[in-house]
């Protein structure tokens, strides 16, 4: 097993890529915010599998949070992080203080229209203002040939497809499948903020989930049905209070009403305090 570079600053980070790019090595970056779980795991490793090298960033980026959300709560464990992308094979981890991404006097954002409106970014206006432009530092700062990101965040997934579109950055996005409990929750670092009831109310949203991936398999085309099957689902767990579920376009997150292109079906819901999200897409054309 290599032993995982730390690296706390951007110089450290750009000496370390520029030897590795100086010996014609791909480099795949895995964007996370800590606190590891499988689903960063199976990042790491299919960054593993398609680059030569591996570099994981942890950072909790303050940005994308709004001004009562969770960002003192959020969970930390960087020594637990270490030990678990050393033992996925990632080469190096970049682990930088707020003040090393964002200087006292910083003024320059990444700010989408449209993608960004709806779903998730109608309860967190400020939010994929915050994931765009640290996630454009975190490309500039590394210069990755692939970027990994789970497909629970869709709309995170979207937006910086079309981020990297839209400024020409030179990058190949790679979306990976949810990651699962055996009992089907999706992995998320929140989860830990769950109590034992919460817990076991918080698997509405994968039942939710496969019982409208079931109405689609079965033929169902009208994409409000399937939403609607899916809210009873939810709104007989009395613990759950839905934020929205939705059936979207998958690539320009615009309202579907037939599922004639790739459909997302995502949604956030609240288990008391905690706001989860999950989704699957339906396709129609080859993923
Ligand atoms: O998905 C996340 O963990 C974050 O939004 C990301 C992409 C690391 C940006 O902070």
């Amino acid at each position: 097993m290599t032993r995982l570079i730390v690296a706390d600053t951007v110089a450290q980070v750009r000496e370390c890529v520029k030897a590795w790019k100086k010996e014609g090595l791909t480099v795949g970056l895995v964007p996370t915010m800590g606190y590891l779980h499988e689903g960063h795991a199976s990042l790491v490793q299919k960054a593993r599998e398609e680059c030569d090298k591996v570099i994981a960033s942890v950072f909790v980026n303050p940005t994308q949070f709004g001004p009562n959300e969770d960002l003192e709560a959020y969970p930390r464990d960087f020594e637990r992080d270490c030990a678990l992308l050393e033992a996925c094979g990632a080469d190096a981890v970049f682990h930088p203080v707020p003040s090393e991404m964002y200087a006292g006097d910083f003024s320059t954002w990444v700010d989408m229209q449209g993608l960004t409106a709806g779903l998730c970014g109608k309860t967190r206006p400020t939010h994929f203002r915050g994931v765009c432009t640290v996630v454009s530092k975190l490309f500039n700062i590394v210069t990755p040939d692939r970027a990994y990101f789970g497909q629970k965040d869709a709309q995170q997934l979207a937006v910086i497809r079309r981020m990297v579109r839209d400024l020409n950055i030179d990058v190949q996005v790679v979306g990976c499948p949810i990651v699962r409990e055996e009992d089907g929750l999706a992995k998320s670092s929140r989860n830990t903020y769950l109590s034992a009831t919460e817990r076991q109310a918080a698997l509405v949203l994968s039942r939710a989930v496969a019982q409208g991936r079931t109405l689609a398999c079965e033929g169902e085309k009208d994409a409000a049905r399937i939403v609607a099957e899916m809210r009873r689902v939810i709104e007989a767990e009395p613990m759950a209070r839905i934020d929205y579920v939705e059936a979207v376009d998958a690539d320009t997150i615009e309202p579907v009403e037939r599922l004639s292109r790739d459909t997302l079906f995502a949604m956030a819901v609240y288990i008391g305090k905690t706001r989860l999200i999950d989704n699957f897409i339906v396709r129609t054309t080859e993923a």
